[in-house]
């Protein structure tokens, strides 16, 4: 399950190409990390015309803005595309209750294929935080969320019902930052102190690069 790459982008890269291809229900994240993932995701399959794309949280920004999730994913994957996913977006301009709801019932029967997620370094994921109410939510399949960190704006995020549906549930995680959250995250009991550790799917990779793995008791 945890993998410890040179080259972290390549392997999440190829991971999304290869879903791209064979039709998936596919959920995006925001974040640093997976910017060069998408660009060179889109290098590696270009027709993306069979996939649908979802978004495992949001920003409650409009779509151009710099802090949006959907921004993010439109400049590195899905404007250098041949052929575009169905898109999925969270609609962040509107009021965050308001955008939960939308995304909630267009989320409904929806089995995710893959997910990718990024790790926050409180151990936060899509926008669901340590000891956070959203972590209880058990019925909704989407829900507004206040975040703990940076950028301070409201979150529309996926709930842990749905990202544990998923058959696939891709980590990736970067840096020499990251390296104590994830041993509690991949290597301690699960806890709500660490969302990710609460997130495991049907199939879990955990693709990290020798700085983010600098941590772990166990070699992978
Ligand atoms: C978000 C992300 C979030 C992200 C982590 C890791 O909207 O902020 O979805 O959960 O994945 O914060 O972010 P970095 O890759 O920037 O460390």
């Amino acid at each position: 399950m945890i993998e410890v790459s040179a080259d972290p982008a390549r392997r999440v890269a190829e991971l999304l190409a290869e879903a791209a291809r064979a039709g998936g229900q596919i959920a995006l994240t925001g974040g640093s990390a997976p910017r060069p993932a998408y660009e060179l995701a889109a290098e590696l399959e270009p027709d993306w015309s069979e996939a649908h794309v979802w978004w495992g949280d949001e920003r409650c920004v409009p779509p151009d803005d710099e802090r949006s999730n959907y921004r993010l994913a439109e400049e590195s994957l899905l404007s250098r595309l041949a052929e575009r996913p169905v898109e999925h977006r969270i609609l962040g301009e509107l009021a965050p209750a308001v955008a939960a709801d939308t995304y909630d019932a267009e989320l409904e029967g929806v089995r995710l294929d893959l997910v990718l997620l990024g790790m926050g370094p409180d151990g936060h994921v899509a926008s669901l935080f340590p000891g956070s109410p959203g972590l209880e939510e058990r019925l909704r399949r989407a829900i507004a969320a206040t975040p703990a960190l940076e950028p301070f704006v409201e979150r529309v995020s996926m709930t842990l019902p749905v990202l544990t549906g998923a058959a696939h549930v891709v980590f990736m995680v970067v840096g020499a930052a990251k390296a104590e959250t994830v041993a509690r995250a991949f290597e301690d009991e699960p806890s709500a102190e660490t969302p990710a550790s609460l997130v495991r799917g049907l199939r879990t990779t955990v693709v990290l690069d020798v700085a983010a793995a600098s941590r772990l008791r166990s070699s992978p």
